[in-house]
């Protein structure tokens, strides 16, 4: 049994083997319709728990369509519905929960109550965003990159913006692959010490700057984030800190000619994108969207298939 909390967690030859069986598996089903199973479904009769402290559009559905593509079924449980909601322990539900599902999905404010949930549980446990980390939208970014160029390594990717849980789990992916990524943060916005430690420490090529056109000089890809993540207090000082590092035509030019755009969404166009950037011909935001679905599945195959 094996939880997917955090990319950090992945060894570099785990993370490319679910990087390949997810654009194995979205090539297997070209031209499919989207309800109908795999051919030679992975995980028939497995069911998956999904529990959702936060909003989510792209997680749920994605989720949703890819153990029914595999041949299970899934359960979406609003976590204030539940027990959970009026104090009922971690402990107790993921204990329970276990013995009814074969595998639970979290969505939750705070990561170490997604930890204490795969402590307790009795099968895979699996990190659906958290207020530190999202590492199931990384393997969707990495797989359209890897789609786009064919190869990560030497790929210089720029982060800028909020130095939020999106960004700290590419910096884990920048320890396992070989491409560089500059963050482009202002002050009082960097990534947290330890997410920037763990880089530092694994020899990754993980930059910081607070330059955001120094930031994207040169990047193959430039990554944007909301400047307001779910559970952010302080909108209008984050929205008037962040305004400079907006994702324009202009600061696209900085980066290669070639260089292409993503966003794990949903965007908030005119805050950290304009729409000419997030609606031209750089974005791949809807592959990375599709994305997520393929990436999904392998991350369930490689926590219930060991
Ligand atoms: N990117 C992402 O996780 O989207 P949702 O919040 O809609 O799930
Ligand atoms: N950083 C954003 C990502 C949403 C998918 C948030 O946490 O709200």
């Amino acid at each position: 049994m094996r939880h997917f909390l955090d990319i950090a967690d992945l060894s570099t030859a785990d993370l490319k083997a679910i990087l390949a069986d997810a654009h194995a598996m979205k090539a297997a089903r070209k031209g499919l319709p989207k309800g109908a199973l795999d051919v030679g479904p992975a995980l028939p009769g497995r069911a998956l728990a999904m529990i959702f402290e936060k909003s989510s559009t792209r997680t749920r559905v994605s989720f949703d369509m890819a153990i029914r593509q595999l041949g299970g079924s899934s359960l979406v449980l609003n976590a204030a519905d539940m027990q959970l909601g009026r104090g009922e322990s971690i402990a107790d539900t993921a204990q329970v929960l276990s013995r009814f599902v074969d595998a639970v999905m979290i969505r939750a404010n705070a990561h170490e109550d997604v930890a204490e949930f795969a402590h307790h549980a009795s099968v895979p446990v699996i990190n659906g965003l958290t207020d530190r980390s999202h590492p199931c939208q990384i393997i969707a970014d990495l797989m359209t990159l890897e789609e786009h160029f064919g190869d990560l390594d030497g790929l210089h990717l720029a982060w800028v913006g909020d130095g939020n849980n999106v960004a700290a789990s590419f910096i884990h992916a920048a320890a396992r692959l070989g491409f560089s990524l500059t963050l482009g943060c202002p002050d009082g916005y960097a990534p947290r010490e330890d997410d920037l430690a763990f880089a530092t420490n694994s020899g990754a090529k993980v930059e910081l700057t607070s330059d955001v056109n120094a930031a994207v000089a040169g990047a193959d890809v430039v990554i944007a984030d909301t400047f307001v993540s779910m559970g952010d207090a302080d909108a209008d000082k984050r929205l008037a800190d962040l305004a400079p590092y907006c994702v324009t035509e202009g600061l696209m030019a900085q980066a290669k000619r070639e260089a292409v755009f993503l966003h794990c969404l949903p965007a908030h166009r005119g805050e950290e994108v304009s729409a000419a950037v997030i609606d031209g011909p750089q974005s791949l935001v809807f592959d990375e969207a599709e994305n997520r679905l393929h990436g999904q599945k392998a991350v369930l195959k490689w926590c219930l298939l060991p």
